[in-house]
């Protein structure tokens, strides 16, 4: 057998193990800053070693520095999970290496991308026209958009959003130098339409399924308020925008489909691994404004746009393969099932937590997080979420809310059942009965 072959075969058996027993690894990675680091040499080695010393380093040397995200017992941020399809797509895209800088560099590549992107869209149930490429993250996306919306508008030089908008808006705003106005929010957590000042906008982001709390902003109004305005309305689903695949969820989502752009990230929670971030867009041609500039050795005789002329890199992923093998291995109904336990699941946490005297749930939870505390000060709060998460038998995150201190507990994983949800929360209770 040749030495791929056999490497393959090996690295390949060492994730099946990983993740048959990732539940019994400590999730949050227990290592101080500069200890993996340290453990490296600090220099390449002069001759070349084999394949094995590699697998046998990322047992012994890196795996302690390793946070579990593919654990069901990851309830941190927003979870991610790599499907068993996504995997094995990302290794073949490896394999292939191919660098789509222009359609005929990988015909396949680009249209395969446009395919895969239509079938995304109908899954969540965006109409048509509209042009899908992928991104490698929201935060790119959101540069997108804000570059289509300045080329766009030119004289206007404000960027609209909630004050709970992800720091990625501020980001791309301060990249492109545009001056960023916040609208309040009401007791959900929602953007205020009525609050809305949309004077010398050139962009409107309205968000669903917020970082913090998964509220999610009223986006028919506010697509109202940009249509007269004449303002690019960005909609911001990186997280929940997955849970359009499933219909009764889409209510939240109202409005969207007018949106001059949309962002969802299937490497959130729709079982692709990292990375693929979806971008829609009605306004392809504004998009080619701010970025299409095809150099002379890339002028061919073939009548197609290259995706390239719609974002900033130039040569693309294969990003397109995962995403095709996820929607295929895991068809409509998969997607719907695992989206649809999430959110049952994260009902019945907030369930436990509402019954539970002493606790409180901080928000309302649409989707499949839930916001929560212990009655009592921040302080004791996050006592409690690091006691929690430096046992290593779940991880979870934090935010502010009303200025409180607010426990996150993220479901999305898609390998977590009942009883890791049922764990968390024994391990969270008893956590809290050492506090005082
Ligand atoms: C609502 C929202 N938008 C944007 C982002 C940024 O995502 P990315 O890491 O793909 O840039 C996040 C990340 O969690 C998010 O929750």
């Amino acid at each position: 057998m040749s030495a791929f072959r056999e490497d393959g075969a090996a690295a390949l058996d060492w994730l099946a193990s990983y993740l048959e027993d990732v539940l019994e690894r400590p999730v949050m990675a227990r290592v101080e800053p500069g200890e993996i680091r340290a453990a490296l040499p600090p220099s390449p080695p002069d001759a070349a070693e084999p394949f094995a010393a590699v697998l046998r380093d990322l047992d012994e040397v890196l795996m302690p520095g390793l946070t579990h995200w593919q654990s069901p017992r990851y309830f941190a941020y927003f979870p991610s999970t790599a499907s068993d399809p996504g995997i094995l797509a990302e290794l073949l895209a490896a394999g292939l290496n191919q660098v789509g800088i222009l359609w005929r560099a990988s015909p396949a590549l680009q249209e395969l991308e446009e395919v895969t992107l239509d079938w995304l869209r109908q899954l969540v149930g965006l109409p048509e026209p509209l042009h899908g490429h992928i991104e490698d993250s929201a935060s790119s996306g959101l540069i997108t958009a804000l570059s289509a919306a300045r080329a766009a508008a030119p004289d206007r030089r404000v960027v609209v959003c909630s004050e709970h908008t992800h720091s990625s808006t501020r980001k791309a705003a301060r990249l492109l130098e545009l001056e960023v106005r916040e609208t309040p929010v009401d007791d959900a957590y929602a953007l205020r339409a009525d609050d809305l000042d949309l004077a010398d906008a050139c962009a409107v982001v309205a968000t669903v399924g917020t970082t913090s709390s998964t509220a999610f902003d009223p986006v028919a109004a506010v697509a109202d308020r940009a249509g007269e305005a004449g303002t690019w309305l960005h909609v911001d689903a990186a997280y929940a925008g997955s849970a359009a695949v499933c219909p009764e969820l889409r209510h939240h989502f109202v409005g969207w489909e007018r949106a001059d752009s949309v962002g969802i990230n299937p490497h959130k929670w729709l079982c692709v691994p990292m990375d693929c971030s979806a971008f829609f867009t009605r306004r392809p041609d504004d998009l080619r404004r701010a970025f299409s500039l095809v150099p002379e050795y890339l002028r061919v005789s073939e009548e197609v746009v290259s995706l390239s002329e719609f974002s900033s890199p130039l040569g693309r992923r294969f990003r397109a393969l995962k995403l095709w093998a996820v929607l295929r291995c895991h068809g409509r109904e998969g997607l719907q099932a695992i989206i649809r336990e999430h959110v049952r699941l994260a009902a019945l946490f907030a369930q436990w937590v509402g019954d539970e005297p002493g606790w409180e749930l901080s928000a309302p939870y649409p989707f499949s997080l839930v916001c929560f505390r212990l009655e009592g000060s921040d302080e004791r709060n996050q006592e409690l979420m690091e006691r929690v998460n430096e046992s290593g038998e779940i991880f979870l995150s934090h935010t502010r809310l009303g200025g409180r201190f607010v426990l996150r507990l993220a479901i999305g994983n898609a390998r977590t059942s009942e009883s890791d949800v049922a764990f968390a929360w024994d391990v969270l209770r008893r956590e809290a009965a050492t506090l005082d």
